[in-house]
């Protein structure tokens, strides 16, 4: 049975990334897109054939023919979407973050359960084919010992000029005014004055913290040991604990010429390192590098199956799985809550250490 589709948001990330693989995929009806500005909203129902277009996600969350949603839009708009159709019954694909407090994000996980539907937050990296090999040689090493002690994790992200990889994908545009979302909603303690450097950091390394949580197979284990970050709440190095071993974050934002981010995890005898591609790049998965020490060194860079292969396409395909199998999904909103309850604790830190 086709998934009955639906999409609220037609901003870069909808029409650019998440509605071509989500209507790529057989098994997905476009019944209904949801948008506030009608112009836009009009050009790209023809464009994609959604039978159905309303003007705002609450009158698709009452269509009882759509069982499944996709969301992307503003920090401070896209959790009280994907709230109300969670509330509504509707199986939740959305954009990360999928709050920008514990409080929302609790909040989210009752309109689930009082409604029925499930929600996955879109950590691509969740699905990347090179990261997915990489995780299964962590997973090997630590059943079989064979690489010793896992003692350490260093996820370095300096971002860089190219995170779209000069994406031109064909948007559709309109000539009329958008609503300005409102201010983000950050934590109640915060100073409101951290708020925009919060948020930054936080939509940012979100990615970061969900990978290395992943890798780790740490669920909801994991906490945050030291923060020295610079005046901007952006620039420097975050320590945590993660399933009992200790992790860094390394930030910054550079002019690099791609996308500078790496994650490696070290065992007492050798390594598991990914190294990534620029977001946006179709068709290209994260490096994998395996060094074993010990008697005979070694250094591999195995390929993952498929060699070529889109995480965003790939976690389309997976949300689409679940909703049709009833499996859950890998990234789902009660882990996600975890990293928000971690950002709260790193900016809690920051905000100390800036007094
Ligand atoms: N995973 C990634 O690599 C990645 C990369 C970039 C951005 N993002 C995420 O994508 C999101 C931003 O997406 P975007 O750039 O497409 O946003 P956008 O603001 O350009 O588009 C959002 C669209 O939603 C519409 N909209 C807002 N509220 C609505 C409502 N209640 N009902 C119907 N329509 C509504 C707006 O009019 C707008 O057209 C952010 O959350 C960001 O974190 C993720």
């Amino acid at each position: 049975m086709a998934v009955r589709f639906g999409y609220v948001g037609c901003g870069f990330v909808g029409q650019g990334v998440h509605i071509p693989n989500f209507l790529g995929i057989p098994e997905v009806e476009p019944v209904a897109l949801a948008e506030i500005r009608p112009q836009l909203g009009e050009k790209v129902q023809r464009r994609w054939g959604f039978r159905k277009l309303y003007r705002s996600h609450l009158e698709l969350a009452e269509d009882s023919e759509v069982e499944a949603v996709g969301v992307s839009a503003a920090f401070s708009e896209q959790s009280a979407i994907a709230r109300d159709l969670l509330r509504a019954g509707k199986h939740v694909f959305m954009e990360k973050p999928m709050a920008l407090s514990l409080a929302e994000g609790e909040e989210m996980l009752a309109a689930g359960q009082e409604g029925g539907g499930r929600l996955m937050v879109a950590y691509m990296k969740r699905y990347d084919a090179g990261a997915q090999l990489a995780r299964q040689y962590i997973d090997e090493f630590r059943a079989d010992d064979s690489m010793g002690t896992l003692f350490y994790a260093r996820n370095h992200g300096f971002c860089g000029r190219q995170w779209d990889a000069g994406f031109r994908g064909r948007i559709e545009t309109a000539d009329e005014p958008r609503p300005e979302p409102g201010p983000p909603r950050c934590p109640d303690w915060m100073p409101e004055k951290h708020c925009g450097a919060y948020v930054w950091y936080l939509q940012q390394y979100t990615h970061n913290v969900n990978l290395l949580r992943w890798f780790l197979d740490a669920g909801d284990d994991a906490r945050v040991t030291a923060v020295d970050l610079g005046p901007d709440g952006y620039t420097g190095v975050v320590v945590f604990e993660i399933n009992g071993v200790r992790a860094i974050i390394e930030s910054a934002n550079t002019t690099h010429f791609g996308w500078d981010m790496n994650t490696q995890v070290f065992f007492e005898n050798g390594w598991v390192k990914t190294t990534s591609p620029p977001l946006l790049l179709d068709n290209v998965a994260e490096a994998v590098e395996v060094y074993r020490g010990g008697d005979i060194q070694q250094i591999s860079h195995p390929l993952p199956d498929p060699i070529h292969s889109w995480c965003y396409r790939r976690e389309a395909e997976h949300f689409v799985e679940c909703v049709q199998s009833g499996e859950p999904f890998r990234s789902t909103g009660e882990d996600t809550v975890t990293d928000i309850r971690m950002f709260e604790d790193i900016f809690r830190l920051w905000t100390e250490s800036q007094a």
